[in-house]
């Protein structure tokens, strides 16, 4: 959502069970994933929180974050650990603006002008069903092209 102040928008159904904690705790960690965690990903948004312990199922572990009252997967390519500043009803869906209350990256993963380092890290996009896009290359626009001036 915006860079100053750190926000970010997460979009949650009213059925999901991960809604109902967060709006209850007031906190949450977002997890970047892998291209390489893409069937975890598929079966881990495909079944509820509320009926299966879905990480042990994949076999994989969280752990506490530092300033949420938050699990965070320990295996996640970069983590955003966020606060609840608003909430917006929109029909079944609910649109949530969270505070960044912290940042952390695997090393040598991310740099402040560009983001992530496509040529080292592959993150899957959600496209539709199981079906995922992998951003491949970073491509700059020419900045100096077009200048604002009076006509
Ligand atoms: C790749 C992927 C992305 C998803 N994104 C969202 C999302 O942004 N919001 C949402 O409410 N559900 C989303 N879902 C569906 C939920 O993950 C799914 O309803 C899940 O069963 C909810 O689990 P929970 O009840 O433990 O929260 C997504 C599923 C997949 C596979």
């Amino acid at each position: 959502m915006s860079d100053e102040p750190p926000v970010v928008a997460v979009a949650l159904n009213e059925e999901s069970y991960t809604r109902e904690l967060l709006l209850e705790r007031g906190e949450f960690t977002l997890c970047v994933l892998s291209m390489d965690q893409l069937d975890e990903i598929l079966f881990l948004g495909s079944v509820s929180g509320r009926d299966v312990d879905k990480l042990s199922v994949v076999g994989w572990r969280a752990a506490q974050a530092r300033e949420v009252g938050a699990p965070v997967l320990d295996n996640a390519l970069g983590v955003l650990e966020c606060r609840v500043r608003q909430t917006v009803q929109v029909d079944e869906m609910t649109l949530i603006l969270a505070d960044v209350v912290r940042a952390e990256v695997v090393e040598g993963t991310f740099n402040d002008r560009h983001g992530w380092d496509l040529r080292r890290v592959k993150i899957p996009l959600h496209a539709a069903g199981r079906a995922f896009v992998e951003p491949g290359r970073l491509v700059l626009a020419d900045a100096g092209r077009f200048r604002a001036g009076k006509g």
